[in-house]
């Protein structure tokens, strides 16, 4: 559950799942609703100051927005339609410096205190009517029976039974202060009169069912984080084991360069013996072609040497026998 969801509500008060309350003083009190009060919108109070108190059988639509820095005090049987933006403080400065601050705050999430900002109370008597999209801004009071027409920015009083429209907002009309009978009815008749207004049960129980509904999804979004986190967890190791791994190969990729620096060596010393036994293979080819060309002449010379003394033999026979 939102923790800034806290608000001193009637029990006859209806809130309903699409209203918004943002409370963050966290004191109960600082948002008032009074009993048959129907909030469909939004109510905010700031960090530090304002406080809303809306009066009984009020009706504030969706998508309205009642924000408070200052006070904003709203009567009994007042209609504010949708859209409709109630602020009692600028938020930000007319300073442009200052307005740095605030965006730098808002941004940082530390927004808790706006800066030079100027707020002042509104106040919205009894049975006023808000139309549509309409802003109400800071230091208004809108008297009892006024109408705020359809998307008018009220920057000053309005007067009872009065009303007015555009922007800036200007009376347009006068309102008779006729009474009819239930005006006159007291808090108790209107409770008697009005006995299955929305506080009625059907729609409590829509409301407790919209609670069991959105608790049942707060757990599943918890049981979702809880996975998430696993998984964080999870792929932080990942990423960790991924980095030793990364680390590692480096290193392998550092030894192997260094392998192949040491590879390149070797061939390079080996390419170097290669053209030594290369040379000397040449100048053994040489020396055998040589050796070679020494035998055949050395055959030679013993075949005609043989030659030579088998002639002379045979003719110192011939003449030794002839002779
Ligand atoms: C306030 C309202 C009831 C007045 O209705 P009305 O008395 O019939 O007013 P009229 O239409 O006769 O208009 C009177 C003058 O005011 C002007 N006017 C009326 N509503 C206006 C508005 N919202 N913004 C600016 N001027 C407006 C008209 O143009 C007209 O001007 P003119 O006299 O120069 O011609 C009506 O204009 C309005 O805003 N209704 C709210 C609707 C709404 O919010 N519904 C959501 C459900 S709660």
């Amino acid at each position: 559950m939102n923790p800034y969801s806290i608000a001193e509500a009637d029990p006859k008060a209806f809130i309903s799942p699409s209203a918004r309350i943002i409370n963050y003083q966290q004191v109960s009190k600082k948002i008032i609703i009074g009993s048959q009060t129907q909030i469909l919108g939004e109510l905010l109070v700031y960090w530090k100051s304002g406080s809303i108190q809306i009066g009984r059988r009020s009706y504030v639509s969706t998508g309205s927005r009642i924000w408070s820095q200052s006070s904003v005090t709203i009567g009994n049987h007042v209609l504010i339609s949708h859209n409709v933006d109630i602020h009692d403080t600028d938020s930000h400065p007319l300073d442009w410096a200052a307005r740095r601050i605030d965006a730098t705050a808002i941004y940082n999430g530390t927004y808790f205190e706006p800066t030079q900002t100027l707020s002042e109370s509104i106040v919205i008597e009894d049975d006023v009517w808000i139309g549509c999209k309409a802003t109400i801004l800071k230091g208004v009071h809108i008297g009892r029976g006024a109408i705020i027409a359809a998307s008018s920015v009220v920057t000053k009083d309005v007067p009872p039974f009065t009303v007015v429209a555009g922007n800036p907002a200007r009376i347009i009309r006068q309102l008779p202060e006729s009474e009819s009978s239930e005006a006159k009815f007291t808090d108790e008749e209107w409770e008697r009169h009005l006995p299955g207004l929305k506080a009625s049960r059907s729609d409590s129980m829509e409301y407790e069912d919209f609670e069991m509904q959105l608790q049942k999804k707060e757990r599943a979004i918890e049981e979702l984080n809880t996975i998430c986190q696993q998984r964080m967890k999870d792929s932080i190791a990942k990423e960790l084991e991924i980095g030793q791994l990364a680390e590692a190969c480096q290193q392998r990729l550092e030894k192997l360069k260094a392998n192949d620096r040491e590879i390149n060596l070797i061939r390079a010393a080996c390419e170097e013996r290669m053209e030594e036994m290369n040379k000397k293979m040449a100048i053994h080819s040489e020396l055998r072609r040589s050796f070679t060309r020494l035998k055949l002449i050395v055959k030679w010379a013993a075949i005609l040497t043989l030659g030579a003394a088998l002639i002379f033999g045979t003719l110192y026979w011939l003449a030794d026998h002839l002779v």
